[in-house]
């Protein structure tokens, strides 16, 4: 599986393309800075790095990993470039506030607003897995993922079983990533409270 992860510079993205890379994956790392991208590649074990337009030219798999306000606008520079390719789309829009974290109010999550821009299908998916979690080894609990192209879905679910401990779950069509990327603002309140790293395990299947 060869994948493009954009942003691949940053907390998640690096970890991501940590696990992806040990796990035997040809992972190209994916900067606005190309010499940053290749050396945060060296530093992952991954196979690449290249400028954003670069990377995602000839993958399997895009997985969008900028920071969560960047995540549009960066889409919509890459439509060219990612042209049919699928998009995994891992983000979460939050609101800090006094009383604890929130998510976005858009009733359209980030991930459905991808799609309108990208000709390629979007899945939504690992938004419960923190960053700390993935940068030590496999990720503890699930992993889901949801979307409506059953072939982009597979791929995306492929990629996240590569990278927890346990499943890699297909949570239904791509209006249900309102619920995936608001999970993250439960996920980081939890940890708040409890001083943990919380993660999401799915019981009864
Ligand atoms: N952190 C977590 O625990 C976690 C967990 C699950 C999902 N996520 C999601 O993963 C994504 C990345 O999170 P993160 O914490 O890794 O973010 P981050 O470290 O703040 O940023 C990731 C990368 O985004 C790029 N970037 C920053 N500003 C940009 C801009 N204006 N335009 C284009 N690219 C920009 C930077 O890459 P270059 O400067 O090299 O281009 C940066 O290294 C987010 O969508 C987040 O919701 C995060």
């Amino acid at each position: 599986m060869k994948v493009a992860v954009v942003g691949g510079t940053g907390d998640f993205g690096l970890a991501l393309a940590q696990r992806l890379a040990d796990a035997g994956a040809h992972v190209v790392i994916g900067s606005r800075d190309a010499g940053r991208a290749r050396e945060k590649a060296a530093e992952a074990g991954a196979a690449e790095g290249a400028a954003n337009a670069d990377a995602v030219r000839g993958v399997d798999l895009v997985v969008l990993a900028v920071k969560a306000d960047a995540a549009l606008s960066t889409a919509s520079e890459l439509a060219a470039a990612i042209g049919d390719t699928p998009t995994l789309s891992v983000a979460s829009e939050l609101r800090f506030s006094k009383s604890g974290v929130r998510p976005a109010e858009d009733a359209r999550s980030i991930a459905e607003r991808t799609q309108d821009l990208l000709r390629g299908p979007v899945v939504a998916g690992l938004q419960s897995l923190a960053a700390s979690s993935l940068a030590g080894g496999k990720a503890e609990g699930d992993a889901l993922v949801c979307g409506d192209d059953e072939r982009a879905k597979e791929l995306a679910l492929e990629l996240a079983s590569k990278v927890v401990e346990g499943r890699a779950l297909d949570a239904g069509p791509l209006a249900s990533a309102r619920a995936l990327e608001g999970m993250t603002a439960v996920i980081v309140n939890l940890n708040r409270r409890y001083r943990g790293h919380a993660g999401v395990r799915i019981v009864g299947l």
